[in-house]
């Protein structure tokens, strides 16, 4: 043995000290406060990064840091992890960063080294292209660390927005998440909410009350079932901590690692030509009566045929439902879908709805996830509201994530498809790639009866009988102009097909177009209509 060689005793004391530490650091804000994290059903950080990643492939980063701040008694207090857990880690075997804020420490609030941490792990997921998901449960900026807290949270959203769109970011909501805190939720892909114990919210009932008198409680402020449904921030909401993260699991299994690599591919169980005889019942012959799309998009995805699971995850299925978007399997390949929702308000695009398919079009394309369309709209919501409230800004947003997206871009017009929203839901004009129509589908400036009633209106007047006039113009209408055939005899329709074979051809241009280029000109970026 050399004088340099640590003897035996001297490993071993090594070893005891590490382990020492880092039992320490594991311990978090101590035993009462993890006992008082339980008893409200929430889950320790370190537990929910294990519940969250494959057994055992959790690396830790930064165990051992923490803060410098000074007074207001913060040198009594010296967690080591500063209240965060970051590292890396493997979901479904493949590599994920993450960071869980831990409540138990402070509140898991954020101060300087809890926020260098976080934008650490953020800028190590960009560099090595590996999907972000980001655990919060935290009291915000830490009151005692004054601006250093606010500089921590501008570090972690500069992180975000270099992430968006090189790497998925996904948000789960387990605790309070507040004031300007929710901006980094807000910025990522996805946001995962837990009931009961998720709450985002930029003012807290106290200042709402201190300053517009009004009387609120967290849950009906910034409740999961609120951004759900009402403002459409969180994309998916969980019972309890193990769904959302099985969920995230589920939602990672669509997306690619990062903006250069293709979307996970897996070996399809179904029929890429499978016939779908069953859309043939499924669409109402009265133009104005109701059918719930999704039965369309089960029948057309994977998984779908013969009562199976169909191969869908919905995205913010509570928000702004005329619309429908979610992420499936066709053939094992992963695709967006969009579709107007006839069950809910006819299907009209309004100002949620187009944000809701805008964002989720440029999600999509920005990680080469094909683009699939059903459409049937009767148009963009008339209304007083809907134009004071700007449907003319958030309908542009639509139409130009469809006209800037460059992945492939399938379409099948299920009946309607009147107006502008013809034009906005994946047009041949926008550069649709194969734009499909069923023989039934009315494609037109309007439906037949809006529009006899403008162009013959004089006519009508002094008809005799007017009803039996207006019928016979109606028909006359729907039989020269709205059907499929005259888009398709210009060739803004590229085919008009059978519902039944509606799976087997969507999934044919796909196979075509899975190495679809696009040159799109030079520039900076554009400016989309926010
Ligand atoms: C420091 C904090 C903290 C904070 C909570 N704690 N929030 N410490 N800074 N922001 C500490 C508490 O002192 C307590 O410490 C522990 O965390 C748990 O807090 P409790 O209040 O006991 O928990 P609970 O009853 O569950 O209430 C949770 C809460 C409440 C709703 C989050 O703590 C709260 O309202 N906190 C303040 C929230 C807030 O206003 N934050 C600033 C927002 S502004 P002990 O030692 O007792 O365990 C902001 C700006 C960001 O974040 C700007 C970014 C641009």
């Amino acid at each position: 043995m050399t004088e340099t060689t640590m003897s035996v005793t001297e490993i071993e004391s090594n070893r005891e000290t590490l382990e020492q530490k880092r039992a320490e650091a594991c311990l978090g804000g101590g035993e009462a406060r993890v006992e008082r994290q339980h008893a409200k059903g929430k889950q320790t950080a370190r537990e929910r990064i294990e519940a969250l990643l494959d057994p055992d492939t959790f690396s830790e980063v930064g165990m051992f840091v923490t803060h410098r701040a000074t007074g207001f008694r913060m040198e009594e207090a010296h967690p080591a992890g500063d209240g965060v857990v970051t590292g890396t880690g493997r979901i479904d075997g493949r590599p994920v960063c993450v960071f869980a804020q831990d409540f138990t420490v402070l509140g898991g609030s954020v101060g300087e080294a809890h926020g260098q941490k976080i934008a650490k792990i953020m800028e190590l997921a960009i560099r090595t292209g590996v999907p972000l998901v980001g655990i919060n449960d935290s009291g915000g900026a830490r009151i005692q660390e004054g601006v250093d807290a606010l500089a921590a949270y501008g570090e972690i959203f500069y992180q975000n927005v270099q992430a968006s769109g090189v790497v998925p970011q996904i948000s789960i909501i387990l605790g309070p998440c507040a004031g300007g805190a929710v901006y980094s939720p807000a910025i990522t892909d996805f946001v995962v909410m837990v009931e009961k114990t998720a709450h985002m919210f930029i003012t807290g009932p106290q200042v709402i009350r201190a300053v517009t008198h009004e009387v609120v409680d967290f849950e009906s402020l910034g409740g999961a079932g609120v951004h759900a449904e009402l403002s459409g921030v969180a994309h998916f909401v969980a019972k309890d901590e193990d769904d959302a993260l099985a969920q995230v699991r589920w939602l990672l299994s669509y997306l690619p690692q990062n903006n250069l690599d293709p979307p996970p591919h897996q070996q399809a169980q179904d029929d890429p030509g499978r016939s779908t005889p069953e859309l043939v019942e499924l669409i109402p012959t009265d133009p104005q009566h109701p059918y719930d799309v999704r039965d369309v998009i089960a029948a057309v995805v994977d998984g779908g045929g013969g009562g199976g699971a169909a191969d869908f995850l919905e995205v913010q299925a509570g928000y702004a439902q005329n619309v429908v978007i979610g992420l499936a399997r066709m053939d094992g390949y992963p695709v967006g879908i969009v579709a107007n929702q006839p069950a809910v308000l006819a299907g009209v695009i309004d100002i949620d709805a187009a944000d809701k398919a805008a964002r989720f079009i440029r999600f999509c394309d920005a990680f080469h996830v094909p683009l699939v369309t059903l459409v049937d709209t009767p148009g963009f919501l008339p209304g007083v509201d809907q134009e004071h409230g700007g449907v003319i800004r958030h309908g542009a947003k639509l139409l130009f994530a469809y006209a800037e997206a460059t992945v492939p871009k399938v379409s099948l017009v299920l009946r309607k498809a009147y107006g502008g929203a013809y034009i906005v839901m994946s047009s041949k004009h926008l550069r649709g790639d194969l734009n499909l129509a069923w023989p039934d589908a009315e494609i037109a400036v309007m439906g037949p009866e809006g529009a006899v009633d403008i162009i013959f209106r004089r006519e009508l007047f002094e008809a005799e009988d007017s009803d039996a006039r207006r019928a016979e113009l109606t028909r006359d209408y729907r039989s020269q102009l709205a059907n499929p055939f005259v888009a398709a005899a210009r060739g803004y329709i590229d085919d008009v097909i059978l519902p039944s074979e509606s799976r087997a051809r969507i999934l044919e241009a796909l196979a075509v177009l899975r190495d679809k280029r696009a040159a799109t000109p030079k520039r900076k970026h554009g400016n989309i209509p926010l």
